[in-house]
């Protein structure tokens, strides 16, 4: 059993007995459309994978945690009392980050050895970081709190929020709620149309009829703390406070009709403030009407909402670049794909596709071909199984 094979390396690494062993995992996510809008304040449509960070954890009586992950070979240890030292590691910087966000926010965090498994592709656009922050929390939170267990769960959301601070200020990274919120809050076989301005949200069910969600992954490596998401970030701010003017009652993007953005948009004199501020408006209504068309069972007009946020990500906001434009490019060529987008940040990462099941093989073959031409490597597939969110497994 995996299960087994993972406590067994863990012991390798660690030493010591199997007593005190719990496992926890937290999945990565695949966004089905609503891109930049969440730190907006608006609508976007993630589910969770069945690909997931594993975490094999032990308490110990000490304050130090030891991190170590499968694949690789340097422990990382640190003292709890004094996390914001090791600020900036190379590696262990999410799980020390949630750490001292948990502390933070008054939860109880002991001393303990955590071994990663990660499955989520690094680096990929499909939540590698949010799945590490939100398995840690749950792991760290479980073993430490005595106020949590089996009557009183621990809160999801909760764990969402903490995860999503420790990027802010841990690793700097100006995230939005998606991600963390999907890992955390995933359901099997079903999507999350989440509103990211009050965290309300609705399970979908995602019936596709003969097709499946398809990801391509371009197998270009991009890391978010490059600078582009946040400038991405300030860029909508500025265009918020310029729309402010004529709205005043807006409080983030997503309070912009479209109607007033129609009516008061040329305020934003900036030409490419004003091309966010319109990739921003739009995504959110291809939210709803995604939402409305995957209910209805309208695969056809989701694939052009699909097409379309691809599009306004490449033109208005500006984060496609070569590699994700050339896999969404192949993949429409082929028949039997109703659409094909970025999903996630952008600048590199994964792209997903709807594709019809019996032209599955011929797409990997097809679109892998004439990448792999015009790029020089070759992409990565993945059929997408949707999972369930961030929990502890049985032993
Ligand atoms: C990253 C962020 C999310 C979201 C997406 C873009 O995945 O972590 O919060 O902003 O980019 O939609």
């Amino acid at each position: 059993m995996a299960d087994q094979s993972l406590i067994t390396k863990f012991l390798g690494y660690f030493g010591g007995e199997t007593q005190g062993i719990r496992l926890f995992a937290s999945p990565g996510r695949v966004n089905l459309i609503g891109e930049h809008t969440d730190y907006n304040g608006g609508y976007v449509f993630p589910a969770a994978l069945t690909l997931s960070t594993t975490i094999v954890a032990r308490p110990r009586q000490d304050r130090i945690i030891r991190l170590i992950a499968t694949d690789l070979e340097r422990m990382v240890e640190a003292d709890l009392d004094n996390l914001p030292a090791y600020m900036g590691l190379p590696w262990g910087s999410y799980q020390l980050g949630v750490a001292h966000e948990l502390i933070k926010s008054g939860y109880k965090v002991i001393g303990c050895d955590l071994m990663y498994e990660d499955k989520v592709p690094l680096g990929s656009g499909l939540s590698s970081s949010a799945a590490i922050e939100v398995a840690t929390a749950i792991a760290l939170v479980s073993l430490g709190d005595e106020r949590f267990g089996k009557e009183k769960p621990i809160d999801s959301i909760e764990m969402a929020v903490i995860s999503q601070k420790a990027e802010h200020n841990f690793i700097g990274v100006k995230c939005g709620i998606m991600d963390q919120f999907a890992s955390a809050m995933g359901k099997k076989d079903h999507a999350i149309f989440l509103d990211c301005r009050d965290l309300s949200f609705e399970l979908v069910p995602i019936k596709l009829s003969g097709y499946s969600l398809v990801i391509g992954n371009t197998n270009k490596k991009r890391s978010l703390g490059e600078g582009k998401y946040n400038e991405r970030r300030s860029e909508c701010e500025r265009g918020l406070d310029i729309l402010k003017k004529a709205v005043p009652e807006a409080t983030c993007l997503r309070d912009v009709s479209l109607e007033n953005f129609l009516k008061y948009g040329h305020v934003i004199e900036d030409v490419t403030i004003r091309k966010r501020v319109e990739h921003v408006i739009y995504e959110n209504r291809r939210v709803l009407d995604s939402v409305a068309a995957l209910k209805e069972g309208k695969l056809t007009a989701f694939g052009e909402l699909m097409n379309q946020s691809h599009d306004s990500l490449r033109d208005l906001y500006e984060v496609t670049g070569k590699e994700l434009d050339t896999l969404v490019n192949e993949a429409r060529k082929v028949d039997g794909v109703l659409g094909s987008r970025m999903t996630g940040a952008g600048f590199g990462g994964c792209t997903v596709s709807l594709v019809r099941n019996d032209r599955i093989e011929d797409f990997k073959i097809s679109v892998g071909a004439a990448y792999t031409k015009q790029i020089g490597y070759a992409p990565t597939f993945y059929v997408s199984e949707i999972g369930d969110g961030g929990r502890e497994l049985s032993l």
